[in-house]
């Protein structure tokens, strides 16, 4: 991993300014005084506090593995594809994603899967991860939904049928991710997600989207279309429609400065 990559997605991946002192969780002892800051840092190794002195307690939570995963955890394009074989650690980065936003209280997250029973799996990652990174987070069981102390939101849901995106029809959020992409037959949902990719200014939060997928599966070829043939892997490049080939901006009928481009990297 290049020295800059590790730099920036240790800036990415940590909790951002001002949220340590908030997970700070002071024990009064009369001998000790312990100061838990337990944060998702991918360099610093793991120490427990034990001693008669003040000190800092650092967990490693997760540390991501070099390339592609490092590389898709570290990207600032709109819209990235994370390719690979079984096992890789796909779905992993996808949990461990998010959790850089659970501090900031304006997140609304969304995280999807085809179906309920390949959602259950990601679910059950991120419950032994989410309360390691972010202490006192709730998951509603009935909502699907993790609840951060900060408000910040993250909705595990599924998507089967185009017809489902009407779940989220009026919604708005500032990270959307698709677990294995090829496994929508048409790119309807991806679509339509992305006009729901909203935040206000004031969030200060990035608008992404982001997925992960084998190759192979009944949407291979239109995701193939999408992100593996405009370019070579690990490039940026301007998203284009599919059927007229113009450059993607939203909203519609917005004026070119507030339009925002979409920037799809496709790692592999
Ligand atoms: N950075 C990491 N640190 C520790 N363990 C990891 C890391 N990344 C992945 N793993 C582990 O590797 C295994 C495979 O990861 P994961 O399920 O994310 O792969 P995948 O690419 O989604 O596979 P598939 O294509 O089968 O869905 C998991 O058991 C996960 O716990
Ligand atoms: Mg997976």
């Amino acid at each position: 991993m290049s020295k800059d990559v590790r730099t920036q997605l240790q800036s990415k991946i940590s909790m951002p300014k001002g949220t340590k002192r908030q997970q700070k969780r002071r024990r009064s002892s009369k001998k000790k005084e312990l100061v838990q800051d337990v944060e998702l840092k991918p360099t610093t190794p793991i120490s427990t506090p034990d001693t008669e002195v003040e000190q800092v307690q650092r967990e490693i939570i997760f540390e991501p593995n070099p390339g592609p995963q490092t590389d898709f955890l570290a990207s600032t394009e709109q819209e990235v594809l994370y390719g690979g074989s079984a096992g890789g650690g796909k779905s992993y980065a996808m949990i461990a994603d998010p959790v850089r936003y659970l501090n900031n209280p304006n997140a609304r997250m969304l995280l999807v899967r085809r179906s309920t029973e390949e959602l259950r799996e990601l679910i059950s990652v991120s419950k032994q991860l989410y309360p390691k990174a972010i202490p006192g987070i709730k998951f509603m069981e009935r909502d699907k939904t993790w609840v951060a102390p900060s408000g910040a939101t993250l909705w595990m849901s599924y998507l089967d049928r185009d017809d489902d995106v009407m779940r989220y029809q009026g919604q708005a959020f500032n990270w959307i991710g698709f677990d294995e992409l090829t496994q929508w037959p048409t790119p309807y949902p991806w679509n339509y997600m992305r006009s729901r990719l909203r935040t206000t200014k004031a969030s200060g939060l990035p608008l992404y989207m982001r997925a992960t997928s084998n190759p192979g599966g009944p949407g291979h070829q239109w995701v193939k279309k999408t992100f593996i043939d405009p370019d070579t892997p690990n490039k940026s490049f301007w998203a284009t429609d599919s059927d007229t080939g113009e450059v993607i901006s939203w909203p519609k009928g917005h004026t070119k400065e507030v339009n925002r481009y979409l920037n799809v990297v496709y790692t592999c």
